[in-house]
């Protein structure tokens, strides 16, 4: 029979080594379970005298306490492991950003629609809106770009699935010049009645749509389109509005702007709006920032207006061009690219 001190040795072993707390019990129940090897010894005091069962009886008490306080310390140790491993595991990095909403901002581009919508606003026009997928003739026929015209292959579009009334593919508009028609036109049904028809002033921001991409060209890009419309009205007018315009908008009063002869089919004639900042980084350069021209006979008859009564003025602009030009941005792949490090260069 092995001694009592070998037993508690060997308790202690057979804890230590066990891996979890169910191998843990099982080897409780070796030693202090219903057969176990001390429940064992115990019962055998029953052919001991007294004095001697007393003795014997006290030493095999003292090693189950031994066994007992092993055990405990096991159960801890074990216990103590499995919340360790599970802190670890759970750990959470305080020191971590958390993962808040930081306040945004407006999108530059966005910043300058406000801002061009807000100037225009201030000296009278109206603010217009109109649909991205456009028909065939409010984007090229009624602008006086018949089928077949070269002028159509001056921009590259983007076709979409669907036909309208006249059987014609519908589009996504190539530019903002069809607010033009859908805008006169409604205009001019609403004072059919008048005496006498209010001028049309209006500007017509929104996004727009060509086949094209590069430095310097995005397939969606948005232009701001601006028409005038009166019995009298004249080039020094719209170079007036537009000049005044890009004073406002750029801050300064250093701006010269010229005129210079140009062909677009629905104006005529028709010129490229130049501009050159008197000081800064591109001081002196002449820069396009504008297609414009009278409204030519033809389109102002597709809004229902008599050509020998009226005259009108356009003028259609990006808004990108303006913006990188107001930032002093040179690569216009930057509005698209969502790149948190631009974007955020341009609070509130
Ligand atoms: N629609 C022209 C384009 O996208 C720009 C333009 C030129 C608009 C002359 C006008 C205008 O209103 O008069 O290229």
């Amino acid at each position: 029979m092995v001694s009592l001190d070998q037993v508690v040795e060997d308790a202690k072993r057979d804890f230590d080594g066990a891996a979890d707390s169910a191998a843990l019990e099982d080897a409780k129940a070796r030693y202090l379970g219903k057969s176990g090897i001390l429940t064992e010894r115990l019962k055998s005091l029953g052919g001991l005298e007294p004095e001697a069962r007393k003795a014997a009886g006290a030493e095999i008490n003292q090693v189950k306490a031994a066994v007992e306080a092993a055990l405990t310390a096991r159960r801890q140790a074990l216990a103590d492991a499995v919340l360790q491993a599970r802190l670890s595991a759970e750990a959470i990095d305080v020191t971590m950003p958390g993962r808040g909403q930081d306040v945004g901002s407006l999108h530059p581009v966005m910043r300058t629609w406000e801002r061009v919508e807000q100037i225009f606003r201030s000296i009278g026009f109206d603010v217009a809106d109109g649909p991205e997928i456009e028909n065939d003739w409010f984007n090229f026929t009624a602008l006086n770009s018949p089928e077949n015209h070269p002028a159509r292959s001056m921009q590259d579009t983007f076709y979409v699935e669907g036909v309208d009334e006249q059987n014609k593919p519908l589009l996504l508009r190539t530019h903002t010049s069809p607010m033009q028609v859908r805008y006169a036109s409604a205009h001019v049904a609403r004072h059919a009645k008048d005496a006498v028809m209010p001028p049309i002033k209006v500007i017509a921001p929104g996004r727009t749509y060509r086949v094209d991409s590069d430095a310097t060209h995005s397939p969606m890009f948005n232009q701001v389109e601006g028409l005038w419309i009166a019995e009298s009205v004249s080039f020094a007018d719209l170079k007036g509005v537009y000049t005044d315009f890009l004073k406002t908008f750029f801050e300064t009063d250093a701006i010269d702007v010229r005129f210079r002869p140009s062909y677009f089919p629905f104006t005529e004639p028709s010129a490229e709006i130049d501009m050159a900042f008197g000081s800064g980084k591109l001081a002196g350069r002449w820069l396009e920032i504008s297609g414009a021209g009278q409204v030519h006979p033809t389109v102002l008859r597709n809004m229902g207006l008599d050509p020998e009564r009226y005259i009108g003025f356009a003028f259609g602009s990006g808004l990108e061009r303006l913006t990188m030009l107001r930032y002093g941005i040179d690569d216009l792949r930057l509005f698209f690219e969502n790149d948190i490090r631009f974007l955020s260069q341009f609070p509130a």
